[in-house]
């Protein structure tokens, strides 16, 4: 038997890639993807050797760029947000894991795939119904479902006993259950598992706390091309190249910092400690270019499919009909969601001070407080409000008659 599992050269997949070994006997194929996590993947690749993994079965690859082209950029072309606040940054990683994970499986004969996500959370749903989708064949393998290290406990006891190194963290204590990538940091567990509690300032990974942001605000233009991030300042850069840089900008001023209950696809509501400034300035400066170049319809439309939208991701369907023909109209949208946003970021906040686009539907001419030469003939907006108050007038008589 053969398996490809989904490696981090974490604490808990080490633990799953030796349990594989010894309690399923399988043969373990690891794939660790570089999506931005910020971590070095060698120590990965050393941890599998020293596993007893040969290099032939350990895959590392960078996908930062597909992951921010075919995935990240997409989805925010939706402006998508979860509960009204989730940027989705765990949820649209998972199915380019799962992508390359079935993809690797077909490469080396294997017929099934692991993940080290729990029998409690979305990303198992995530990882396996976009492995199915993608290969209604493959088996998955989700430990965490089938051993009975049923805590956090019980696993640094299996770890100690395989020898398997544990990483503390700056204080010296097992980590949180940390979910990290080009758009966002996520952690929950350990002390966030209270709510009424404020998260202590050591979980914060990537964003100085807005205090501590510089005094001086700083501007930043974002270029847009068909509702994509093209350029920052002037320069043309690569999605992951801009996402990179919207990062350094956004955790310096402190932006992009959320505490969240959220509610989990399997039923239960979870805490977690968001951190995405790349992607917080990218939110706002695509509402800001998008409010000169889309159509009122088409915009008011957009964000009444957007929850609906968010929400497939979360719950694991990127890859389902459904995800597909709103994307479709997504994309459509975008045809003319090209020009320049100027943002402001200061402690902690990023907001659009200035919009410019050769496709804007931006009329100074019919807005204009001042003469406007024609443009607009005030008395048509009386006839306008007259048929539009039919209705509440027969409404109001009505009311008025019956009383
Ligand atoms: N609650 C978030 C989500 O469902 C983040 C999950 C993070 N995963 C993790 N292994 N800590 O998208
Ligand atoms: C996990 O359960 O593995 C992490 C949290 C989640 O998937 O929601």
């Amino acid at each position: 038997k053969k398996v490809v599992l989904a490696y981090s050269g974490g604490l808990d997949t080490s633990i799953i890639l030796k349990w594989l070994q010894t309690e399923y006997g399988c043969e373990v194929v690891t794939f660790t993807a570089d999506l931005g996590q910020g971590e070095e993947l060698e120590p990965a690749r050393r941890k599998a050797i020293d596993m007893g993994i040969p290099e032939k079965n350990i895959y590392i690859e960078d996908v930062r760029e597909e992951f921010v082209r075919d995935f990240v950029f997409p989805m925010f072309r939706a402006n998508a947000v979860y509960e009204g606040l989730y940027l989705l940054g765990t949820s649209i990683a998972r199915p380019l894991i799962s992508k390359r994970l079935v993809e690797i499986a077909e490469e080396v004969g294997a017929d099934a795939v692991a993940h080290g996500a729990t029998g409690k959370g979305n990303d198992q749903v995530r990882f396996e119904l976009a492995a199915y989708a993608l290969n209604p064949d493959i088996k998955v393998i989700a430990p965490w479902r089938e051993w009975d290290l049923s805590s956090r406990t019980k696993l640094l006891e299996f770890a100690e006993a395989h020898q398997i190194q544990v990483a503390k963290d700056k204080r010296g204590e097992a980590p949180f259950s940390v979910d990290a990538n080009l758009l966002h940091t996520s952690s929950e567990g350990k002390v966030l598992e209270d709510p009424a509690e404020m998260a202590p300032d050591y979980v914060y990974q990537r964003t100085v706390a807005p205090e501590d942001a510089p005094n001086e605000a700083q501007y930043v233009d974002i270029g847009f091309e068909r509702g994509d991030a093209v350029s920052i300042d002037g320069v043309a850069m690569s999605p992951a190249e801009i996402l990179t840089k919207l990062n350094e900008l956004g955790g310096m001023h402190g932006c992009g910092r959320l505490d969240l209950v959220e509610g989990r696809f399997v039923g239960m509501k979870s805490r977690g400690i968001y951190e995405t400034p790349g992607g917080t300035l990218l939110l706002e400066a695509h509402r800001g270019i998008e409010s000169i170049t889309l159509d009122r319809g088409a915009a008011h439309l957009k964000d009444e499919l957007m929850p609906r939208y968010a929400e497939l991701i979360y719950n694991g369907f990127w890859y389902s009909p459904e995800r597909e023909m709103l994307q479709a109209a997504i994309d459509k949208s975008q045809e003319h969601v090209t020009g320049t946003v100027k943002l402001k970021l200061y402690k902690g906040s990023a907001r659009t001070v200035g919009r410019w686009s050769d496709h804007s539907l931006y009329s100074e001419a019919h807005v204009t407080f001042e003469d406007d030469a024609g443009a607009y003939d005030q008395k048509d907006a009386a006839g306008f409000i007259q048929l539009n108050a039919l209705r509440l007038k027969l409404l109001a008589a009505r009311d008025k008659r019956l009383k």
